[in-house]
């Protein structure tokens, strides 16, 4: 692989160690969803090796403090999901005469992924943590056709929310949240007529949609490692169109693009390369093109931005620029469990 332009480690380093600090201002607005930029940021510094040790107490106590309990039993089939508030913001006391004590239910799925990810990633022991409430509670937001809302106050339904139902069953090792068959028929009827998945039955296939449906399947047991080589595959979804759709989003840039005639994004060379990755089809693409592409994304500030030619870096690019190079076995990057989006040493 060319490696003439050299990749700045430490730039990405003290990126997110002061995201993990200080975050700037133009977060504010994501609040709500503080647990994702904290799996953002945590999960940035595993895949460079530079998770500080003397963080692991506080993040694992911030963590687990976010986490929602029923109260009894009964509460557990209220319809509500019992997984993990995505910030304090959303764990506010009711100052309500009759319900003094309660704290309005805000978990989310999205959330509940996140923090998993990142008790797996500096390995706390998930088998602690009660996740029996996790996994019943979350079967009510199954729905008929199989999908997920990822919350009981209704939200959308669709393939993001299968995937992280799955990958909480998977970090769980425990599949009684959710109805897998059901949930495969669902992922089966997002394929696309071109190959890719759309996040719904019938939209345009999308890169994140694709992902979510390749992982997910992964995760479940219906795709094998190395698919491409085996025939089950063939029964469960369209490979050899799939794989085309994937293909086809490389551009003359050597970067991914989410959807046809869109620009080249660096989130999409780990959505789309990951796809390629759990296919066993990684080696198809261009890699020296793509990692060409990751560099020119490098902010100069540090942080991957969205686009070449944008200015500022962000933490969801950077965090997706970083797992897409790791991908590309970038020296010094710690290799990914592709399904799960983290860093790890053990293969799914
Ligand atoms: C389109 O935005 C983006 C979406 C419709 C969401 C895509 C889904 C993912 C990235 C997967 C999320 C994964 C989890 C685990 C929740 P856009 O129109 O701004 O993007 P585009 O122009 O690149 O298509
Ligand atoms: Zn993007």
């Amino acid at each position: 692989m060319d490696r003439s332009s050299e990749f700045d480690r430490m730039k990405h380093v003290a990126f997110l160690e002061m995201m993990m600090e200080w975050m700037p201002s133009p977060y504010e607005a994501q609040e709500i969803n503080r647990l994702t930029l904290a799996y953002f940021t945590i999960s940035g510094l595993a895949i460079l090796d530079a998770l500080d040790p003397v963080y692991k107490d506080r993040i694992i106590n911030w963590v687990l403090s976010l986490q929602a309990h029923p109260r009894d039993r009964a509460e557990l089939e209220n319809g509500q999901l019992y997984g993990f508030h995505g910030s304090r913001s959303s764990q506010f006391h009711r100052h309500d005469a009759k319900q003094q004590d309660s704290v309005p239910n805000g978990s989310h799925l999205a959330s509940t992924y996140c923090a998993l990810a990142i008790l797996r990633i500096i390995d706390y022991d998930l088998s602690s943590i009660d996740s029996e409430s996790i996994l019943i509670s979350m079967r009510h937001l199954q729905q008929p056709d199989g999908s997920f809302t990822p919350i009981h106050l209704g939200a959308e339904m669709d393939l993001r929310f299968v995937y992280c139902a799955a990958a909480i069953c998977y970090m769980l090792n425990d599949w009684t949240g959710m109805d897998k068959e059901k949930a495969k028929d669902y992922i089966l009827s997002c394929q696309s007529y071109d190959g890719g998945f759309g996040l719904v039955p019938g939209l345009e296939s999308h890169g994140g949609g694709t992902f979510c449906a390749v992982a997910a399947l992964r995760l479940m047991g219906f795709i094998e490692a190395d698919a491409l080589s085996k025939s089950t595959v063939a029964t469960t979804i369209n490979v050899p169109l799939l794989l085309e759709w994937c293909m086809q989003r490389q551009g003359v840039d050597g970067g991914f693009q989410g959807r046809a005639n869109k620009a080249s994004d660096t989130c999409y060379a780990f959505w789309v390369g990951g796809v390629l990755k759990i296919l066993g089809a990684y080696h198809f693409l261009d890699k020296d093109a793509l990692r060409r592409f990751l560099l020119s994304c490098e902010s100069q500030y540090s942080g991957f931005k969205k686009f070449p030619e944008d200015v500022m870096p962000d933490l969801y690019h950077s965090y997706y620029g970083l797992a897409a190079l790791s991908l590309l076995e970038e020296p010094g990057l710690i290799p990914l469990c592709v399904e799960l989006g983290i860093p790890t040493k053990d293969a799914i």
